[in-house]
């Protein structure tokens, strides 16, 4: 029979067996050891010859021990299992040899003790040890009792994948009852928990069932034993249906790591398979595999609208497959002017996301360019400060002035802290012509700058045709830059201007 590996994990609580530890001058009988599937096993014999006791010194050179057991199948065979000769010539027998061993100082001392290591579940039976002093016979014999944790479906147990846990004997007596246990707390079979026969299943394991299970079984003849395991669930880490913030624009890294190394459970091939689905088009990508990793991250280099939505990551360990569903929600600012913003007008700054979980909150702030003066607006004026921090998804600056100019920046805040921010760069339209104290303001304004301004150009331009300067070859490609963007009624103006200059 093969061992299960899951069988390592399990440890042996408490038995009902008596462990004698010290020598015992009298024979041994009736003892009884409980052990654990896949643990060591110790089945004491403790033996000193009667009649010459310590003194016997070269009597006890001829001591040797046998130990047998008797056949599973047929009660009356008995089997060696191990002989030590009085030379020290040991001998073992298949299928045990490997796994049991005595002292070597066994002849010695008096310590005849049987180790199996590790026990298998068909070990479970009598066995006798047979020691011979000279003549004299003295004898030891142990019942030997396995109790087996077992697992379905086998190692590695995955979130998600329903699991059966089962503990049997080889105690021959009825079971009465079986007792389950998560971290000392009684189970109670309910919700994701059910009991059948005294098998333990629970539905949709998480990564929160990991931890110290243990059954207990309770025999009509009052016998109990109580077995161990520890039970590692692999896993993801964090929360189910994590949502990573990201600006329009920015870099994004979507997390998709284990709660385990995939190598502490044996497994070697990892592969890791990112998909996405947004407008009915399903978007893969396979992540390079990576074993001494368990962080498994899918990288976006620059974030658009359409990468917001549902993504998937699926990690396939061995056979089984993990998966685990995560949103990236693109946070976004939407001006209520398009490009550059004119000097006084009202403008509205709307910061969103595409995927909110409800309890978000943004906050936008004011983040000078001169990172000075931004140092001592903090420090100096309170009321400065909260002039450039607001609450709320929405900016509304009535009239745009100078002041304004500059990154904004809005942030994203969830009961966990900031989750994100976008940025927006406010540009005013003319900001050169504003610089300077301004006395009218509006667009009326700003028309008539321009209008002064295409004045000045065109005198300069009519002065220096007088004075015939060659004209620099970007002067006439000027000109029609002009022509195009100036409105029809300033170009009337300037007809006329041109006309008045030249007088
Ligand atoms: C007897 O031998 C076993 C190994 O076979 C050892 O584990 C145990 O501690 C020994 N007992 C004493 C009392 O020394
Ligand atoms: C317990 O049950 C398992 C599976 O049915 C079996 O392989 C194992 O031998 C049993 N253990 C004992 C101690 O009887
Ligand atoms: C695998 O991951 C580990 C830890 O993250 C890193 O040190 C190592 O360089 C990676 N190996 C490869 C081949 O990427």
């Amino acid at each position: 029979m093969k061992l299960a590996s899951p069988m390592l994990f399990f440890t042996l609580l408490a038995f009902n067996g008596n462990i004698l530890q010290g020598a015992a001058e009298v024979e041994n009988r009736g003892q009884k050891v409980w052990a654990r599937e896949g643990s060591s096993a110790l089945l004491p014999c403790y033996l000193s010859p009667r009649k010459y006791g310590k003194s016997g010194k070269q009597l006890l050179d001829r001591t040797s021990v046998l130990w047998k057991r008797h056949g599973a199948s047929a009660p009356h065979e008995l089997h060696v299992v191990l002989e030590v000769e009085y030379t020290g010539l040991r001998k073992m027998a298949l299928p045990m040899r490997p796994r049991v061993s005595v002292l070597d100082s066994a002849l010695r001392n008096g310590n005849f003790s049987l180790r199996i290591n590790p026990v298998r579940s068909d070990d479970a039976g009598l066995y006798k040890a047979q020691v011979t002093y000279n003549t004299e016979i003295r004898s030891c014999q142990v019942e030997l009792r396995v109790v087996t944790v077992t697992l379905s479906p086998p190692r590695p147990v995955i979130e998600n994948e329903p699991l059966l846990l089962s503990c049997n004997s080889s105690h021959q007596a009825s079971l009465v009852e079986t007792c389950w246990f998560h971290n000392a707390h009684p189970v109670l079979t309910s919700g994701d928990f059910c009991s059948l026969h005294g098998t333990l299943c629970i539905l949709r394991p998480t990564v929160s069932d990991s931890g110290s299970w243990r059954c207990q079984l309770r025999y009509a003849d009052n016998e109990v034993v109580s077995v161990k395991h520890n039970l590692q669930i692999l896993g993801f880490d964090g929360p189910t249906n994590p949502v990573t913030y990201a600006a329009a624009g920015s870099a994004a890294d979507l997390p998709c790591t284990l709660n385990h190394l995939p190598s502490t459970f044996g497994i070697h091939v990892v592969k890791t398979h990112w998909s996405h689905f947004a407008g009915g088009r399903l978007q893969n990508w396979s992540v390079l595999q990576n074993q001494s990793s368990r962080h498994f991250p899918l990288h976006l280099a620059t974030v658009g609208l359409g990468d917001a939505g549902r993504y998937s990551c699926a990690i396939t360990v061995g056979n089984k497959m993990l998966s685990r569903d995560m949103t990236l929600a693109v946070i976004t600012v939407t001006p209520s002017i398009q490009g550059p913003v004119s000097e006084g007008s009202h403008l509205l700054l709307i910061c969103s996301l595409t995927h909110s979980q409800g309890h978000e909150y943004f906050q936008w702030k004011h983040l000078s360019s001169a990172s000075a003066d931004k140092k001592l607006t903090v420090a100096t004026s309170h009321k400065l400060k909260d002039h450039r921090v607001q609450t709320g998804p929405n900016l509304e600056i009535p009239q745009v002035s100078q002041k304004d100019v500059g990154i904004w920046e809005c942030s994203v805040y969830g009961p966990e802290g900031r989750l994100g921010a976008v940025e927006y760069g406010l540009q005013i339209t003319g900001a050169q012509v504003s610089s300077s104290p301004t006395i009218f303001s509006g667009q009326v304004t700003f028309g008539l700058m321009l209008t002064l301004f295409i004045l000045l150009m065109v005198c300069i331009l009519a002065l220096g045709l007088q004075k015939r300067v060659r004209l620099p070859a970007s002067f006439p490609a000027l000109e029609q830059m002009v022509a195009v963007t100036v409105p029809k009624e300033m170009e009337k103006n300037q007809k006329e201007t041109t006309q008045q200059t030249k007088c």
